[in-house]
């Protein structure tokens, strides 16, 4: 069977957003990828702490929850910017977004046809005031119009993935009993998706209702996996198997099980079990456990890769392959307690996984991007946004430099890390790399005076091995 999924592109994409006296910001205006500079799907904004990342991506929710809440009813509200976040002495804020659709097109004056590009904005004035901004949503009740239309023409027609992964998003929140009525409707893959991101009870729950469905319509695992052995792939039976609806395996758990291991790979096999109570386990390595002894790492990968996935599988019950659906999703401080290692292939990762997405990201870490080449990166300092070159380099390993903060370390150390960058700055590769080595015996292998150091060696790598 020829897999068409993976032709469906991302339908919903925000080309740019702007907030007007929001948080720290008078006036900012974001372009996000794909843009013409950058191919990609990603944009990520790295900045210390203070710098405005979260502001931006909450305001991104507050803007995007109007989208949603009108693809569930007509007349839906979404969140309001909160007074709190009206920049201080100034009487009113607003956020306005600039969003388009490709399956919605309009003629354009040469008669040819364009992609049609909604603009909305949600202003909030201060009790009391008299405000400059005004609330404009006409724009997003027509794009949300357009996919209530497509539910009424087909029952499961695609939706798009909107959703928020703020800091404080819940991790493995395990419930201990379940409730046995379930509806998991298209729509309900919304279901705090802008305020939570996270919803680990849910997914749980979903998981679960999915695997019963699986045990009963589906050949069991085990009888499956020594079918295959003798028979191969490739017979026959197994089409025959597919047209009676008899699959091992439910699709939509499937997904869900292979982002998890494409993410993490090495662990697999994620499954709901009820002895000696209620929990869930996956194998690592050969050995099962339950996620709950799992590192923190760990746990919040599974979380967030398994809830987005889960809602990926649930608006786009017809795709062959759910993690092809669209969408746009985003992500607060994306390395958040994980290992550099992780951190360095998180974007490729994202990318791969989720081939139709919009990723918007936040990070600390230099390192989620030190390996992506165009993405979209912009370095945010102190309130203004720099975009970083598209093809990571030292320009933008020395903004990093100047701007992110320095650790305290001790002279000896210090003197090692300048040797090191001499060593580096004059290409001489082998004294960098015995001196990188003898600071990573020293050193947590997440300090961040290694990671720069890192980043840079290997540009220089790149550098002589081009010349
Ligand atoms: N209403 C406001 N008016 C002015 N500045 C604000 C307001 N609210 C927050 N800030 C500033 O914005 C900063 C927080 O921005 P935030 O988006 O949380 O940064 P980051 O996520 O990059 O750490 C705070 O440190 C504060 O200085
Ligand atoms: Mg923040």
């Amino acid at each position: 069977m020829v897999n068409r999924d993976n032709l469906l592109g991302n339908n919903v994409e925000i080309k740019k957003f702007t907030l007007n006296n929001i948080g720290r910001f008078e006036h900012i205006e974001v372009s996000l990828a794909p843009s013409e500079n950058s191919q990609s799907n990603v944009t990520v904004f790295v900045g210390n702490n203070g710098a405005g990342k979260t502001s931006l991506l909450k305001s991104l929710a507050t803007s995007l929850s109007w989208f949603v809440s009108r693809i569930r009813s007509e007349k839906g509200n979404g969140s309001p910017i909160p007074e709190l976040v009206i920049h201080n002495s100034k009487p009113s804020a607003a956020v306005d977004i600039e969003v388009f659709d490709k399956q919605i097109q309009v003629e354009s004056s040469d008669e040819e046809k364009t992609d049609a590009i909604f603009y909305w904005t949600i202003a909030k004035v201060r009790k009391g005031r008299k405000g400059q901004h005004t609330t404009q949503l006409s724009d997003v009740t027509v794009l949300a119009n357009h996919y209530r239309q497509l539910l009424s023409e087909n029952d499961s027609a695609r939706l798009p993935l909107i959703a928020f992964y703020p800091v404080e998003r819940s991790v493995l929140d395990i419930p201990l009993k379940i409730r046995d009525k379930h509806s998991f409707l298209q729509l309900d893959g919304y279901d705090n998706s802008l305020n939570q991101g996270v919803d680990f009870r849910r997914f749980f729950e979903w998981f679960r209702d999915r695997e019963d469905s699986e045990n009963e319509s589906g050949i069991p695992p085990e009888i499956y996996d020594s079918l295959v052995a003798i028979l191969g792939k490739d017979h026959d039976v197994w089409e025959s198997l597919g047209k009676m609806g008899a699959s091992p395996r439910d699709r939509q758990l499937t997904a869900v099980r292979s982002a998890i291991s494409h993410f993490m790979p090495g662990f697999s096999n994620l499954r709901v079990r009820r002895k000696p109570r209620l929990h869930m386990s996956i194998d690592k390595q050969g050995e099962t456990f339950n996620v709950a002894q799992l590192s923190q790492g760990e746990k919040s990968l599974i979380a967030l890769v398994g809830d987005i996935a889960r809602r990926l599988a649930m608006m786009n019950p017809e795709l062959e392959n759910p993690l092809h659906g669209d969408g746009i999703v985003l992500i607060d401080e994306v390395d958040m307690h994980l290992h550099p290692k992780w951190q360095r292939c998180l974007i490729k990762q994202f990318t791969s996984t989720f081939p139709n997405c919009q990723f918007v990201l936040t990070t600390h870490s230099p390192l989620v991007i030190s390996d992506s080449k165009d993405i979209l990166a912009y370095l945010l300092d102190d309130g203004e946004l720099k975009s970083l070159p598209s093809l990571f380099g030292l320009d933008a390993n020395s903004v990093l430099l100047d701007v992110m903060d320095t650790d305290i370390r001790n002279a000896e150390i210090d003197t090692a890390l300048k040797d090191l960058l001499d060593a580096i700055q004059e290409a001489d590769l082998s004294r960098a790399r015995v001196q990188l080595s003898s600071l990573e015996a020293s050193l947590p292998s997440n300090n961040f005076e290694l990671t720069k150091a890192r980043l840079l060696l290997r540009k220089q790598e790149l550098r002589c091995e081009k010349n």
